[in-house]
């Protein structure tokens, strides 16, 4: 693992040789998120005799992920998900190119199944017995998924208010769930607790520093797909992604620097981070131009779970995806997020559950905003897949009419359906 030199603090920029600390720095406590720094010379070299490995999936960029070479690596096909060219959405909304990166495609059917998948990696390198996780309810999903792939157990914190089908999702894969009686928020707290007190390996959102490093593989094959060339990467004018704590964004940033630090790409693209109204921490702070490590926990009230975060956890790695790369914040409300389900599935063909659909509302309110350039490329992520949530689906779509099996009777209400 000599390409890993060290685990940098967001906060203090104090970096520690890797295994000297295991999640934060010492300093800052639970705030003090660790970044893992590389030696892209090392890669470069490596990659210049081996190449990329000619796998599917995400285990193709095992060069620049933070795990021995010939470290085994769970089974289930992570990524390589499809990016879809959106012509229509892009005349509609009046910007140069559309493209709609379906995250929802992953084995437990959302992004976070990259972060997972690294994490039992390295908890199968290091020895480690048992994994566990608090979470809205897609981490949780991912973990268990990919746990369940090495047998490894889980132990599972999720608030009691999780929609049923990730809880569901839980229960399959055999976790150990624990339903918390309170928000995202406490469930975390009690994780960490229960970490400490029973050493299990904890893939926490945004205290974990590898989770984002599982999930910058999305912005590596979103590059090399606008290729469609393998071994070759451009990069788009801007991605757009809904954001809770911020680990998104911040492994979505991670990546295209990698890429630009190795040369693959020209320049970063600009990240556009887009927040329920109901739950704005980062927004707000990023609009009063505050520094994100003062934030304060917020009330939080949205319809889209996953990115319901009162204390976003990966909110300095978050805001400096978005500063640093020219973007911006904002919001959208719980109506726009349900309107964009069926808007973005009757667009594309692609189900999101109402997080994912946050990137679809944000798009169409950031281009009636005069956000992009008339040639601007547009990638949007899609997080999460729709049938995770079907009760919010049903929200936004009208109840379908009921017709007797007989031609005659039903012809009636068959002849409204194009209104004749
Ligand atoms: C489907 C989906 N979209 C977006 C997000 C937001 O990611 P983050 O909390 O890292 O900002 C999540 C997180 O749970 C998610 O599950």
């Amino acid at each position: 693992m000599e390409h890993v030199t060290g685990l940098k603090c967001t906060i203090c920029g104090k970096t520690y040789a890797p295994g000297e600390v295991e999640y934060v720095c010492p300093d800052h406590g639970n705030d003090g998120n660790l970044d893992v720094q590389y030696n892209y010379e090392l890669i470069a070299d490596r990659l210049q005799e081996d190449g990329l490995l000619d796998v599917r999936g995400i285990w193709r960029y095992k060069a620049l992920l933070p795990i021995a070479y010939n470290a085994p690596t769970p089974p289930l096909l992570v990524g390589d998900t499809p990016l879809y060219r959106a012509d229509n959405v892009a005349k509609e909304i009046g910007v140069g190119k559309v493209w709609i990166k379906d995250d929802g495609r992953n084995p437990t059917a959302s992004l976070k199944d990259r972060a997972s998948a690294l994490l039992v990696a390295k908890a199968m390198a290091e020895g480690r017995k048992i994994v566990t996780t608090a979470s809205t309810g897609n981490a949780a999903a991912a973990l268990a998924g990919l746990a369940a792939s090495v047998q490894m157990p889980t132990v599972i914190f999720v608030p009691a208010s999780a929609p049923e089908a990730k809880i569901t999702q839980l229960l399959v894969y055999g976790a150990n769930v624990l339903l918390v009686d309170g928000t995202y928020d406490d469930a975390f707290e009690l994780c960490l607790g229960a970490t400490e007190k029973y050493g299990w390996y904890c893939r926490n959102t945004g205290y974990n520093p590898y989770t984002a490093e599982g999930k910058k593989t999305v912005s590596y094959e979103i590059c090399e797909q606008l290729t469609g060339k393998r071994g070759l990467f451009r990069a788009p004018d801007t991605i757009i992604v809904s954001v809770g704590d911020g680990n998104i964004i911040a492994g979505v940033h991670k990546g295209l620097k990698d890429m630009y630090a190795l040369g693959w790409i020209d320049r970063v693209p600009r990240l556009i981070g887009v927040q329920a109204e109901g739950s704005a921490a980062l927004y707000n702070t990023w609009k009063a131009g505050l520094d994100p490590v003062e934030m304060q926990p917020i009330e939080t009230n949205t319809i889209a779970d996953s990115i319901s975060a009162g204390l976003p956890r990966d909110r300095v790695k978050a805001m400096r995806a978005v500063t640093e790369t020219g973007g911006i914040y904002l919001t959208v409300s719980d109506e726009e997020i349900l309107a964009a389900i069926p808007k973005l599935a009757q667009a594309t063909g692609v189900f999101a559950e109402p997080a994912a659909a946050a990137t679809y509302a944000g798009l169409l309110k950031a281009a009636g905003e005069g956000v992009f350039a008339p040639d601007e490329e547009v990638v949007a992520l899609i997080t999460g897949n729709g049938l995770k949530d079907v009760a919010a689906a049903q929200k936004a779509v009208r109840q379908a009419p009921k017709v007797s099996p007989d031609l005659a009777e039903a012809s009636p209400v068959i002849n409204g359906i194009f209104g004749s």
